[in-house]
């Protein structure tokens, strides 16, 4: 497996490796079997395999966030050499912020609600850096978890509306045998949080169960799950919403299917999730 910082080693790979299908996967790093399950879907569809490692400033709407992400290089390293992972790209911020740094990619209206809405700027940043790891590795495919549904969304409307020609693949997200999705906040976690953190899962699957029983009504079905997530002792809902699965419109009557998200905190930690629910069979 070969690492490199620079976008200069990078290249130097990327020529060696010329003529061999490519598939990419983003991340930040602290990895965990949700991203490991990116890796998996990229060996078994490319020859070769990519990883970025790039806790991205742009995406964070708070210094205090982007302080506290958990890093952890020599471990994500061991776990990307045992999964058969081709390169790691693990570029300091000013390989892809040089000084002087002036661009932006912005999508429009699907980038607005949900995680758009509770952190003004996100998705700019994550579409700017998304950009920049295509043009630099031109992949033929990059994965990215259903765990960040709209982030997959945007994504994908980018890779279109850009001609990227990368053909954007979503991964289900992978969840701890109590539900508890995979993400690298989960370490920062108190154990008594981590009790608490079961709700969410618990609280998406009382809302399938209730959409499954007949209820259509979103407002009620998310004060339903809102009483679920609010009996954790530390916990606070940024968000509970019902969304169209394509255009994250809000959902007041169900009728088809749709997407449930949330985001919560438990203390200072702010986690989401989501699930999509099928229509009333
Ligand atoms: P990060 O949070 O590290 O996630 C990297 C990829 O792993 C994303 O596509 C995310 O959806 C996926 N992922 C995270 N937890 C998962 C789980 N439990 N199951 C399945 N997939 C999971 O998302 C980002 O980084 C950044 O925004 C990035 C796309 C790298 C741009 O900076």
């Amino acid at each position: 497996m070969e690492v490199t910082k620079k976008i200069v080693g990078l290249r130097e790979w990327l020529a060696q490796n010329r003529g061999a299908s490519l598939g990419l996967v983003p991340t930040m790093g602290f990895l965990h079997q949700g991203h490991l399950a990116l890796v998996k879907a990229a060996k078994a569809q490319n020859e070769r395999v990519a990883v970025s490692i790039f806790v991205n400033p742009l995406q964070f709407n708070s210094p205090e966030d982007f302080e506290n992400y958990p890093i952890n290089i020599e471990e994500d390293l061991r776990l990307l050499a045992e999964a058969g992972v081709d390169l790691v790209f693990t570029p300091p911020p000013e390989e892809i912020y040089p000084k002087g740094f002036d661009a932006q990619l912005r999508i429009g209206a699907i980038t607005k609600p949900l995680e758009g809405s509770a952190r003004p700027g996100h998705f700019d940043g994550v579409t700017t850096v998304v950009a920049k790891f295509f043009n630099l590795f031109t992949p033929d495919r990059a994965y990215f978890g259903e765990k960040d549904a709209q982030q997959l969304l945007v994504i994908k409307k980018m890779a279109q509306d850009m001609n990227y020609g990368v053909q954007v693949i979503g991964c289900p997200t992978v969840r701890e045998p109590g539900g508890l999705a995979l993400s690298s906040r989960n370490s920062r976690l108190k154990e008594s949080q981590k009790e608490e953190a079961l709700l969410i899962w618990q609280a998406l699957q009382l809302g399938k169960q209730k959409i499954a029983e007949g209820l259509s009504n979103s407002a009620q079905l998310i004060e339903l799950m809102s009483e679920v997530v609010l009996s954790g002792a530390s916990a606070a809902v940024d968000y509970i919403s019902i969304n169209d699965t394509q255009t994250l419109e809000p959902v007041e009557e169900i009728t088809g299917e749709v997407l449930i998200s949330l985001a919560v905190f438990l203390g200072k930690v702010r986690l989401i999730d989501n699930i999509t629910v099928p229509p009333k069979a």
